[in-house]
């Protein structure tokens, strides 16, 4: 069968590397094959799925159950997530063993309950995972006080809640990011900031990385395109996790993107219910909303803005995670090979983002109504169509792969001894002032 293409540009395939797509355990908000098609209608052909469904992924045994139901619905590829925590420091083998793509380390409370390790034993994680490579992925927030004090302001009447939600103290994240950064400095681990929301978090990440810290950082659409005014138009909907902080971040976001501070785009793609998003208790669990499929046309429109390069977009979308994940070049390339993954794109057309036209399970989000510019009108996997002239193509449920089989992370280098460590902190100029 011939194809036309003409008009369209071919880009890699988008790689989201944190999603949440909710099965098993919550699959009346997503699973895999709602997951997986609304990545396919974004133009998203790798996709990794965070660990926070029931039960949660902490041991190999979970794991494998959930790769099975991953493998019978996905029509992209994804890697599987593991908890690294308190209880999995003894598990980490056992889980590398059963195939993720990394860990995830909740620093904070977010959806799911997941209790969050001391700094010791964090510590003690990082130090057993470094060695294996494997890449830990961090929730890189502390749970506040001052959320607390909030909600008796809130109880009390006197103070609007979601307005509270815009201005919450980014500290939470900047001590998360330095504590996260320190760790790995001291251990070799490798680490990854997910969701970064402020300016303030940019500070410890660029000394991190100056330090030679192997950290990398991802931000998402929702971060840099919405802000304090959004609040008052969305109300329930736009709560996610970190929240959405006032536009005077967005600038500083854009410009750690465009040079390189922030390494990629990632959607934090959150399906909750409508009900759940809609109830009036701000300080609900049910934070986040779908993203996968409204990543690509929302940062192409910014192309056509000429904010930045086609170039920038794909470095960004599937470029920098595969590399950082170890699927460079088998994804994030463009090459005539039989296994390869597209996103077929129309630039030019113009068009608007309906929340009822979502493939999620979740047709509620702060997208709804939002002029773009850049249709993704085919998506290819591993060399076959799963979305073709914005349909699903028939067949392709369980299609997807896992593809830690291919993950291949460079040798870990080796850890600091205290000794070298000290030597490190010594030789830096604001040390010695
Ligand atoms: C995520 C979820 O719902 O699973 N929610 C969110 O607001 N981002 C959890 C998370 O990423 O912290
Ligand atoms: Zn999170
Ligand atoms: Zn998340």
């Amino acid at each position: 069968e011939t194809f036309d293409a003409s008009g369209l540009h071919i880009l890699p395939g988008a790689i989201d590397v944190h999603v949440h797509f909710r099965d098993p355990g919550y699959t009346h908000k997503e699973d895999f094959e709602s997951g997986t098609a609304a990545a396919a209608f974004g133009g998203v052909t790798t996709v990794f799925d965070m660990p926070n469904t029931i039960p949660t992924v902490a041991d190999g045994e979970t794991l494998r159950a959930k790769h099975a139901i991953a493998a019978s619905k996905a029509h992209v590829d994804y890697g599987l997530y593991a908890v690294l925590g308190e209880d999995t420091i003894g598990k980490v083998s056992e889980l590398i063993e059963a195939g993720i793509i990394g860990f995830k380390c909740y620093m904070g409370n977010t959806f799911g309950r997941i209790p969050s390790p001391s700094t010791g034993a964090m510590l003690e994680a990082f130090e057993v995972v470094a060695p294996t490579g494997k890449r830990i992925s961090l929730h890189a927030e502390t749970n506040s006080v001052m959320e607390r004090r909030q909600q008796r302001l809130t109880d009390s009447g006197r103070a609007d809640p979601l307005a509270h939600l815009a201005s919450r103290p980014a500290v939470v994240a900047v001590e998360a990011v330095a504590r996260a950064a320190i760790l790995a400095e001291w251990t070799g681990a490798r680490i990854h900031i997910l969701h970064i929301s402020s300016a303030a978090e940019l500070r410890p990440l660029r000394d991190a990385k100056a330090r030679g810290v192997d950290i990398t950082g991802e931000t998402c659409p929702h971060y840099m395109m919405l802000g304090e005014a959004d609040y008052a138009r969305c109300r329930g909907v736009i709560r996610v996790n970190p929240p959405v902080r006032e536009s005077a971040n967005d600038a500083p976001l854009w410009a750690a993107l465009i040079d390189g501070t922030i390494d990629m785009i990632a959607t934090d793609h959150a399906p909750h219910t409508p009900e759940e998003k809609t109830r009036a208790d701000i300080w609900a669990v049910d934070c986040g909303f779908p993203g996968v499929e409204t990543q690509m046309p929302l940062m192409l429109t910014e192309v056509a803005a000429g904010r930045y390069s086609i170039c920038d977009y794909v470095r960004w979308s599937a470029v920098n995670p595969a590399k950082v994940w170890g699927l460079y070049p088998r994804k994030g390339v463009i090459q005539p090979r039989a296994d390869a993954d597209f996103a077929f794109v129309d630039l030019d057309h113009a068009w608007t983002l309906r929340d009822a036209d979502l493939q999620s399970r979740s047709k509620i989000s702060p997208w709804d109504g939002r002029p773009v510019v850049g249709l993704p009108r085919h998506t290819m996997v591993r060399g076959r169509f799963v979305m073709k002239n914005r349909a699903l193509v028939a067949d392709t449920k369980g299609h997807g792969r896992s593809v830690h089989v291919i993950q291949q992370m460079p040798e870990p280098r080796p850890l600091h001894t205290d000794e070298t460590l000290a030597a490190v902190i010594a030789a830096r100029p604001e040390a010695a002032a």
